[in-house]
């Protein structure tokens, strides 16, 4: 199966520059284990590699996010937490299952997965913190 590249389109950014940066860099991520598997089929090993990598990555931007969402006081933090930890936890799920587990590991499955999980994530969550977040540099002009 040929999995698409994902493409960091305008639509993507949220108009906060470091976060931005990261979900760029988390594509090319991504864009990057689609490259490798394309070329050559990866092994179990290869793929535990990659995901692992990944997942520390992303590990890495949730922790800013969250950082930034208490800065600004954000009201949604809770539930916007509970998501990332959602995400973490699957991709420990599959990274325990490649390690110690004997069934097929579908990597294209997992690709489209978190394609979809990141395109929909930054649409319809990350850019409420924006939208948030211009609320209050706003109302700090003003008061
Ligand atoms: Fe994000
Ligand atoms: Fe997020």
């Amino acid at each position: 199966m040929i999995v698409e590249k994902l493409i960091f389109d305008d639509y993507l950014k949220i108009g906060v520059e470091t976060i931005d940066q990261e979900h760029s860099f988390i594509f090319d991520k991504i864009n990057s284990i689609i490259d490798l598997n394309s070329k050559k089929p990866l092994t179990r090993n290869e793929i535990f590699d990659a995901l692992h990598d990944f997942q520390e990555y992303q590990k890495y931007h949730f922790l800013n996010e969250e950082k930034l969402m208490n800065e600004i006081h954000y009201p949604n933090y809770k539930n916007h937490k509970e998501i990332h930890d959602k995400l973490k936890n699957i991709i420990n799920l599959e990274l325990y299952t490649l390690q110690y587990g004997t069934d097929i590991f579908d990597i294209d499955e997992f690709l489209i997965f978190i394609k979809s999980w990141w395109d929909i994530h930054i649409c319809n969550q990350d850019v409420r913190i924006s939208r948030w977040k211009q609320k209050m540099d706003e109302l700090r002009n003003y008061v």
